[in-house]
């Protein structure tokens, strides 16, 4: 346990570009994050958890002009709504890191270096399409027919002819030695679909890569050559290396926490993460990330989200109109993660309801409230356990194995449905064993049986609070559980509860969401 206990973990969110209001995307990728850092925390980890936002390239340019901005005025002002969302969904991001820091030109230089002292950059000239939106080159193979006629990139966006002077990354010397490192890591790419689709785009071939630009200004400058600025993306994927204390490698943060255990992306900048960056770092003889995750994107009741559509879905409506918690726990429960997911009122509505208020929020209620008026208002004393009590208690223990087991590997909504399985046993127990028929047949029995159900409460509360940390805090305080036993240390018979502990007096967790129209039926 205590050498465990000191083990450290590196999880990143992509950084985000700052020309767009934060959404649900945004939301979704660092709630992933959050859920991870938390939880391993609570297992014992060293937790480095590092959000952001990329600041630099053509896109946020425009938006500054569009604005009427000098960039870094913009960048200043927009990236604050990013620390603003964190705040709002209660993230624990360790650090925030900005492209325009100068610690971070500093790690995109020293990279640069890196690479071109081993030969690894060459000086040529670009002439190609080019999609300001996704910052990305395409080949003229790669474009698909737009409605009218034209041609875009595969993702959709705009693309421009560009033709300038460029710095190059001989990507294509690391066709084999990329696909040989896959084949060595196999848990490097997540899901295996998304595995199998970087393989089979590398074995297609890769050419090499324009890593600067002479058109625009808008960047970290190439060293000794400030004519150019070196590629967004070349300049985002270093941030990950930044704040573990690139370029010093020796520092304590860097041998701590690099390699990065594990990048989360969303499965539309895939490429950028399983591809360029292994590449760029294996070629500038550094270590690549232990892992990459994409998961899918969200519509909104069944429709594509877009900026032009209107029907981007707000992160903050969302925490006004469910709750925080509830929100978290849908957005982490109701989609396999790795998978597309559609966001819908309706569905929402039977998390909360059903999930939520229904099976935990009621189970708690119950419980503490019999607890409340027939136990004096003080964790049961309870008598030898039956059968029924081992089981549902030795399934309450178990849960932890369970949950470790998935979320080590990103199945956040098998962890959900595991603890919820345990719920739902506690409900038919509740159910079976009858605490109110006891309180007048056999009290000694109902203290056993709220005891049990007590434990169980305790072990659901200690493993949910990753996902719902407001939430799970507020049961493991009607439980007066003491905040230094609520890590998973204190699962099993170690934190148990200790009984006569007075409790406070109990309050609803999640409260049923009622439609508006409904209130007006029932009040009209
Ligand atoms: N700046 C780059 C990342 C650089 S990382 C070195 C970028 N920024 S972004 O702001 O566009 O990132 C958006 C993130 O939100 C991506 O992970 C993307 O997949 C995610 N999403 C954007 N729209 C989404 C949905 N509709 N649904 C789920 N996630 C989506 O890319």
């Amino acid at each position: 346990m205590a050498a465990k206990a000191r083990e450290r973990y590196y999880v990143t969110t992509p950084i985000y570009y700052v020309n767009d209001a934060p959404h649900i995307g945004h939301a979704y990728t660092t709630l992933a994050c959050d859920v991870l850092a938390r939880f391993m925390r609570l297992d014992g980890y060293d937790v480095m958890f590092l959000t952001g936002t990329d600041e630099h390239g053509q896109k946020v340019e425009k938006s500054a002009r569009a604005a009427g901005m000098d960039p870094q005025a913009f960048t200043d002002q927009v990236s604050q709504n990013f620390r603003d969302l964190a705040r709002a969904m209660n993230f624990s991001n360790n650090d925030f890191i900005r492209t325009t820091e100068q610690r971070h030109k500093d790690a995109c230089q020293a990279l640069w270096r890196a690479l071109k002292a081993r030969d690894q950059i060459y000086l040529g000239s670009y002439a190609g399409w080019y999609a300001v939106r996704d910052e990305a080159y395409y080949t003229e193979a790669e474009l698909v027919d737009g409605p009218d006629g034209g041609k875009l990139a595969p993702t959709g966006a705009e693309v421009e002819w560009v033709e300038e002077p460029s710095y190059f990354f001989r990507l294509s010397d690391w066709q084999e030695p990329l696909l040989k490192f896959y084949a060595d890591h196999p848990a490097f790419v997540a899901p295996e679909t998304r595995r199998n689709e970087v393989i089979s785009f590398v074995k297609s071939g890769l050419h090499d890569l324009s890593v600067s630009r002479t058109s625009f200004k808008w960047g970290v400058p190439v060293p000794d050559d400030p004519d150019h600025i070196m590629y967004v993306w070349l300049d985002a994927l270093t941030n990950y290396m930044t704040a573990a204390g690139y370029p010093d490698t020796e520092c304590a943060e860097y041998t701590r926490y690099w390699p990065a255990d594990l990048h989360m992306v969303g499965k539309d900048i895939l490429r950028f993460h399983a591809i360029y960056w292994p590449a760029f770092l294996l070629a500038a003889g550094l270590e690549p990330p232990r892992r990459v995750f994409a998961h899918g994107w969200w519509t909104n009741e069944g429709h594509k989200i877009s900026k032009s559509l209107g029907n981007i879905i707000d992160p903050y409506h969302l925490i006004e109109d469910y709750g925080l918690d509830p929100v978290r726990y849908f957005l982490l429960r109701e989609v396999p993660f790795g998978k597309d997911g559609d966001f819908s009122h309706r569905a929402m509505v039977n998390r909360l309801n059903g999930d939520l208020a229904n099976d935990l929020g009621n189970l708690v209620q119950r419980v503490l409230s019999m607890i409340n008026k027939n136990c004096g208002a003080q964790v049961p004393a309870p008598g030898a356990l039956s059968e029924d009590d081992q089981a549902l208690l030795t399934a309450a223990q178990e849960l932890v194995d369970s949950v470790r087991r998935v979320i080590r590997v990103q199945a956040f909504h098998e962890a959900l449905e595991a603890i919820w399985t345990v719920v739902r046993a506690a409900n038919a127990y509740v159910d079976r064993q009858a605490p109110w028929v006891l309180r007048k047949e056999d009290p000694a029995r109902m203290q056993t049986v709220l005891y049990v159900l007590a434990e169980t409460i305790r072990h659901i509360a200690i493993l949910t609070q990753p996902f719902m940390p407001d939430a799970s805090a507020r049961i493991l305080d009607q439980l007066a559980v003491p905040e230094d036993r609520r890590a998973f240390a204190a699962l099993g018979g170690e934190g148990a509860l200790t009984q006569n502990t007075p409790l406070p007096k109990p309050e609803g967790v999640f409260p049923r969401y009622v439609e508006a129209e409904a209130t007006a039926e029932s009040a009209g």
